[in-house]
């Protein structure tokens, strides 16, 4: 017996990463997944495997989100995964890296939510997992000014709809990884101007001295997917092995460990970076 036997589930972001790790495990378990993504070419992987159908979907439309809702009559577990990392801090932060952010992370949950609910509220029964990260209103990160901006919204629409529906059957959580190994982080790093430092850098920031894994991340969602989890709502689930005990303290080159403000913290990683 699956620990999502009968469940009816809706997932974004499906094609790789976090979100095709999560489908998979929602399938092993019993689910009946709908896993949905931009990427059509990448989706099709998923084709074959028993539980799951896919579809291609671009959440920051709001046409395609609501045909995608209309074609669900019956949704217990809805999952937004889409997410897109842009790096720098405010000042190399364009208008257009702000906005095509904040749609893709934030708007696009926004829009979901609002057509997934009405169908969840009418069975008095639901239940909604956004993807967030540690880099958010939990932990101020160098270079991530909009993505921990967008991913710290995503907190306030998590409890804000928690808070909204509790009493009609709807439950909502999010997820906060720190780093997790994903093809999307890796492409991140090859990016680099120096791809070798970078992964180092990415490691150095591991207090368990390696990454988090998808699947990790996808033992979380099952829990919270799961009727194992009924009276968890309006949280925020951080997986992370740790790395936001870290917030005041700064590795230097050197080695050395000093304590210091997260101003100082800031302004030396910056020059760490240059
Ligand atoms: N990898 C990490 O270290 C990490 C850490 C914390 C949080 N997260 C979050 O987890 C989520 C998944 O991250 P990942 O590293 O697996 O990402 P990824 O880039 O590997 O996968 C993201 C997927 O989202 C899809 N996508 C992008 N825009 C879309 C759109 N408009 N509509 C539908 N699909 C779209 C992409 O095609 C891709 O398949 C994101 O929200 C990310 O911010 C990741």
């Amino acid at each position: 017996m699956g620990r999502l036997d009968g469940k009816v589930i809706v997932l974004s972001a499906a094609a790789q990463g976090i979100g095709r790790a999560v489908a998979i495990a929602f399938a092993k378990e019993g689910a009946q997944v709908t896993a949905t993504d931009i990427n059509g070419e990448k989706l099709k992987e998923l084709d074959g495997i028993p539980g799951i159908k896919t579809k291609v979907v671009d959440v920051t439309k709001k046409e395609q989100v609501e045909a995608l809702a209309k074609e669900h009559d019956l949704v217990d577990v809805l999952f937004n995964c889409a997410g897109f990392v842009h790096h720098g801090s405010i000042l190399s932060c364009e208008e257009a890296d702000w906005d095509f952010t904040m749609d893709v992370n934030v708007k696009s949950m926004y829009l979901m939510c609002k057509a997934f609910l009405p169908k969840m509220l009418e069975k008095k029964s639901g239940n909604i997992i956004n993807m967030a990260s540690v880099a958010s209103s939990i932990k101020g990160v160098v270079n991530r000014c909009v993505y921990s901006t967008s991913k710290a919204a995503v907190i306030g629409l998590t409890k804000s709809i928690a808070a909204d529906f509790i009493e009609q059957g709807i439950r909502c959580n999010c997820v906060c990884p720190g780093t997790v190994d994903t093809p999307s982080l890796r492409g991140r790093i090859q990016a680099q101007p120096d791809p070798e430092q970078a992964f180092k850098d990415f490691m150095a920031r591991q207090k368990t001295g390696r990454m988090c894994t998808a699947e990790e991340v996808a033992y979380l969602c099952v829990y919270l997917a799961s009727d194992e989890s009924t009276y968890v709502t309006g949280t925020e689930q951080i997986i992370d092995g740790g790395w936001r005990l870290d917030s005041n303290t700064v590795q230097f080159t050197g080695g050395d460990r000093v304590r210091g403000v997260r101003s100082l913290m800031s302004e030396l990683d910056i020059q760490k970076q240059k």
